[in-house]
């Protein structure tokens, strides 16, 4: 089953390095990014979980937890946690899925056999506190993802979440966002009595507003 933005994400109980995950409780009423990674003991992955555990301070301050998964056993992500650790200088603080029976990558349609039949891709989803899917993105066995560009886009949803505004390419926190049309210029004067600039009706620019 192919999952869209807006789906809930679905729900599973699956072995884990931490022990059995129920997904939903696990998530509880944080946010959550769930990605998966090709195989254990393969180099491009090893970097990225490395790299997700030296970030986990950063996705908590945003109150998001995170999850891997890959189809190998448990046994497998425990002996593989080790090498982490001695070559990434960061040890694995977040459960890693060892989803063995491939259920959780039916569900989420994490192996794309035209282009491995047994591996999952490098999926992510960001998944909402009321359990929505937010986000995706699928990248290919070879091009490790950026860790720091998922905190951005996290950092963009729940600004949008909390204002009327959208975020422009390239955007980071703290810099310029756009008021979103479905916003009149009346409306906008009590949104945001710092100001505007307008350079199209459509697309008018103010500073980040910050949450009271
Ligand atoms: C890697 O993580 O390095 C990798 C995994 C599967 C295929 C290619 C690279």
């Amino acid at each position: 089953m192919s999952l869209r933005l807006g789906d809930i994400a679905p729900n599973f109980t699956q072995q884990s390095t931490v022990g059995p995950i129920t997904f939903h409780d696990w998530i509880g009423d944080s946010w959550a990014v769930l990605f998966s990674h090709p195989a254990d003991f393969t180099p491009v992955c090893t970097t990225e979980l490395g790299e997700a555990a030296r970030l986990k301070p950063e996705f908590e301050k945003r109150n998001v937890k995170i999850i891997g998964l890959s189809v190998d056993p448990l046994e497998k992500h425990t002996s593989w946690a080790a090498d982490i650790a001695e070559t990434q200088g960061t040890a694995l603080n977040f459960p890693l899925i060892a989803d063995a029976d491939r259920s959780v990558a039916t569900l989420y349609d994490l192996i794309h056999p035209n282009a491995d039949t047994t591996a999952t891709v490098r999926s992510v989803f960001v998944i909402d506190p009321a359990k929505k899917i937010r986000l995706e993105l699928t990248y290919p066995a070879s091009t490790g993802r950026n860790f720091v560009e998922l905190l951005r886009t996290i950092d963009s949803l729940q600004l949008t979440d909390k204002f009327k505004v959208a975020t422009p390419v390239n955007w980071k926190a703290g810099g310029d966002v756009i008021i979103t049309t479905a916003v009149s210029d009346e409306e906008a004067k009590t949104r945001f009595p710092q100001g505007w600039k307008t350079l199209k009706p459509y697309l008018r620019i103010t500073k980040q507003p910050v949450a009271s």
